[in-house]
């Protein structure tokens, strides 16, 4: 098959490009380069310059490369900006969906895998998230990602195409340096920065009910996560009848903040500086982690990576971006 992904010059698209040539299927990369980075794109694989808000660019790359799946990564993801710039995370999320989705349907592509997020769960009271519980996000990004679900549906439903929605839990690491997340909106990389700036990494309250008091997240590498769009892609490609199917992406496996800090406090060496507590980030859930049964019941896809990995690599990929320190 012959993959059309957007944002595939991105961080995550970067992993899923490889993911899918490592599986033996065609790539064709859509991305604005607005985040992105073509020089993580392969040089064999075409890269097509442009936004999923221009219907007549993405007309035009369908017939062109012939597609016969699309994988949406393409969009928005930092949720404190989207409560600063809800309009435009609409724009960018749901209209360019929307826009992508039209263009699917008018080419007749029959496969469709789009990035959600747990962000469309909100604030869970449960150990464990499972796919079937209500969701109420409670910040525009979220909500961006959950009507991207409802509409990804319904325009499967009506027009026959198998489509998968992925909820990516807390998405780290790199499978090469040069492919590391180049922003700094997340936990690890908020702390490498802290170390590069000497400063002391902030821990976001301890005073959740959790057993150290910080928060818990479902980490999960961004290879594995990579892998999980193929093996989602190819579940789609074997469906006897078009259907959706809808997936938390995570290990099932939470670890605290503190954890994490001191994981990489330990894989940077900067021990010198520990974490200091400041107050509580506004809208963090005390715990968010994923039930792993579904994707591993339908999928042949396991996690392999733990967190070692991830702060390992990540710290790699923060060397590499700053390699004076
Ligand atoms: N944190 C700190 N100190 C920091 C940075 C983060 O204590 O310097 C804490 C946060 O308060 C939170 C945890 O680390 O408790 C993880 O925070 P991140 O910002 O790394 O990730 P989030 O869990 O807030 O968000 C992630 C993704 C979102 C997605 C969300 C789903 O980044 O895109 O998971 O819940 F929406």
């Amino acid at each position: 098959m012959t993959y059309l992904i957007t944002g595939g010059a991105g961080y995550i698209g970067a992993h899923v490009v490889r993911a899918l040539r490592r599986a033996g299927e065609q790539a064709v990369v859509l991305d604005d380069l607005s985040t992105g980075d073509a020089s993580t794109v392969p040089e064999d694989t075409p890269l097509a310059i442009g936004s999923v808000l221009d219907r007549a660019f993405l007309d035009r790359v369908f017939s062109e490369h012939r597609v016969t799946g699309v994988i949406h990564v393409a969009g928005k993801k930092q949720v404190g900006e989207s409560v600063a710039r809800p309009l435009y995370y609409y724009r960018e999320n749901v209209t360019g969906l929307q826009t992508l989705l039209e263009a699917t349907v008018e080419a007749g592509v029959k496969n469709f895998v789009f990035s959600s997020s747990a962000a469309v769960y909100g604030m869970p009271d449960v150990d464990v998230v499972t796919e079937d519980m209500p969701c109420a996000p409670i910040s525009p990004y979220g909500e961006t990602k959950l009507v991207g679900e409802w509409m990804v549906r319904a325009v499967g439903a009506k027009y026959g195409m198998a489509t998968a929605c992925l909820r990516y839990f807390n998405v780290a690491g790199a499978a090469m340096p040069e492919l590391s997340d180049s922003g700094v909106f997340n936990l690890i990389p908020m702390v490498f920065e802290r170390f590069t700036a000497g400063e002391r990494p902030h821990i976001f309250g301890n005073d959740y009910p959790t057993p150290d008091g910080t928060c818990i997240r479902d980490y999960i590498h961004v290879e594995d996560l990579s892998e999980a769009h193929v093996e989602a892609a190819h579940y789609l490609a074997a469906l006897p009848t078009p259907q959706n199917i809808t997936l938390n992406v995570g290990r099932g496996e939470g670890t605290s903040v503190l954890d994490m800090v001191e994981l990489v406090t330990e894989v940077s060496r900067h021990h010198e500086l520990p974490p200091v507590v400041v107050q509580r980030r506004p809208g963090d859930p005390a715990r968010l982690v994923a039930s792993a049964d579904l994707i591993s019941a339908k999928l042949d896809w396991k996690a392999r990576h733990g967190i070692r990995d991830m702060a390992v690599s990540a710290w790699h990929g923060w060397l590499h971006r700053h390699p004076r320190g």
